[in-house]
């Protein structure tokens, strides 16, 4: 095992000056409600969402950070107007405003927490400038794991892990990473993982009905497909260079236990508690320290009991299987998976497909794909365009 980078941050002390790229989003939002229990400890210097500008108003007023950015220029403008007459932040806006952001000279610490592969330019810019990154955005690693891996020892840029279970194994292996044997990460299953319904009548309110987390719509879609889980492996195998036979995944329904680490010699250890994003945003905000959340203390197990534990279903959810092979196929097999499940999930939530033709679109695609060499960001979206492109086609074949 050896982690994607370094962990000595390059600016340890507090306050700590911060870019959140998609603060408008679910991890957003949750980040924003930690930094407020703890003002003294961060600067805002940007805030970024895409298209709801209201509620990036609502934030920005809040910390007036000195950058905000939007997804187009007409957002931007419409943004300007709603502002009061004594701020005046600079306000950028669509991929290149992103780029900007993620590279501020100012800043030491990016939050990547912009939704599928938007976040990979960003992610990729933040690394490149040695900025310390905290990653929720799981595709950035699906698509470039590689490229950031090697980025990220190049430029000394600290990668700390925002995903519940990729924060639980961070938290669980410091600091003898190379003495871990195996991990173990832990689904809840989703809302269908014992559900007799016929999986052709889940509709998109089913499906983005989490049991235990509160998410935004693309990662729901994903928990309730188990692509989430899938994605996660292949995020784990980059995070914390392990093969696939490492990296095991059981369901457990409850979401307590986050993740765990098998060591060489025989210990398991687990990091739980409340299925809360605050918690592992905290962790990577105020790393190495931890920062106090009060209502998130004393998880009383008595009223959790009995905690449980299940295999995956691979043939209910082919999904997980789909991603487990993408990975063994190699990098440009993972660029096309997560490209046909976007456009799925996105078709899927416009009720122009069904909940089975997600699985469907990704292994037809995969499928057809012939391994290809990927050695730059170009490539990448090269093969990401062709593959949305593709999706849209095929599934214009495909009855609701
Ligand atoms: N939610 C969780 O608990 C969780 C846990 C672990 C990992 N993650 C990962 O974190 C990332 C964010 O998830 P989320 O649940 O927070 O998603 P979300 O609630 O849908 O928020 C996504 C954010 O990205 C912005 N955005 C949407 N489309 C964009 C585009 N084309 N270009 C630039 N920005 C765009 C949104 O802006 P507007 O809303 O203003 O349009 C919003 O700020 C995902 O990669 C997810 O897998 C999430």
């Amino acid at each position: 095992m050896e982690y994607i980078s370094s962990l000595a941050l390059k600016n340890p002390d507090f306050p700590r000056k911060l870019v959140i790229l998609g603060s408008t989003g679910s991890i957003g939002q949750s980040t924003l409600k930690v930094i407020a229990k703890h003002q003294e400890k961060f600067s805002l210097l940007a805030l970024a969402g895409a298209r709801n500008i209201e509620l990036l108003l609502e934030q920005a007023l809040c910390y007036r950070p000195k950058y905000l950015g939007v997804l187009t220029k007409e957002l931007a403008q419409k943004l300007k107007k709603l502002l009061p007459s004594d701020y005046h932040p600079q306000i950028l806006w669509g991929e290149q405003g992103y780029l900007d952001l993620a590279q501020l000279e100012e800043a030491d610490f990016v939050l990547s927490a912009l939704v599928g592969a938007a976040g990979l330019g960003p992610t990729l810019k933040a690394v490149e400038k040695g900025k310390s990154v905290l990653i929720a955005n799981k595709e950035s690693l699906v698509l470039a794991g590689e490229l950031i891996r090697k980025l990220a020892k190049k430029q000394k840029s600290v990668i700390l892990p925002l995903d519940s279970e990729h924060n639980a194994i961070f938290q669980a292996t410091q600091p003898h990473f190379e003495q871990v044997k195996k991990i173990i990460l832990t689904a809840s299953g989703g809302p269908f993982w014992n559900s007799r319904l016929d999986f052709k009548q889940i509709t998109p309110k089913h499906a983005l009905k989490h049991p235990n987390w509160s998410m935004g719509a693309k990662i729901s879609i994903d928990s309730a497909t188990l692509m989430n889980k899938g994605l996660e492996v292949i995020e784990a195998h980059h995070l914390f260079g392990l093969e696939l036979s490492s990296i095991e995944v059981v369901i457990h329904p409850q979401s307590l236990i986050h993740s765990l680490v098998l060591f060489q010699d025989g210990s398991h250890l687990a990091q739980l508690g409340f299925p809360d994003m605050q918690i592992p945003i905290s962790y990577a905000l105020g790393y190495p320290r931890r920062l106090e959340l009060t209502e998130q203390c004393n998880l009383d197990l008595t009223k959790f009991s009995p905690l449980t534990f299940y295999p995956p279903d691979l043939e209910k959810f082919p999904c997980l299987r789909l991603a487990q092979e993408a990975l063994q196929a190699g990098q440009s097999h993972c660029v096309v998976l997560n490209a046909a499940n976007e456009i799925a999930v996105e078709l899927f939530l416009k009720e122009k497909i069904n909940f089975q033709h997600i699985p469907l679109l990704i292994e037809e695609l995969l499928a057809k794909h012939q391994s290809m060499p990927i050695s730059s960001f170009e490539t990448i979206l090269n093969l990401d365009q062709e593959t949305r492109i593709k999706t849209l086609e095929r599934a214009k074949e495909l009855k609701c």
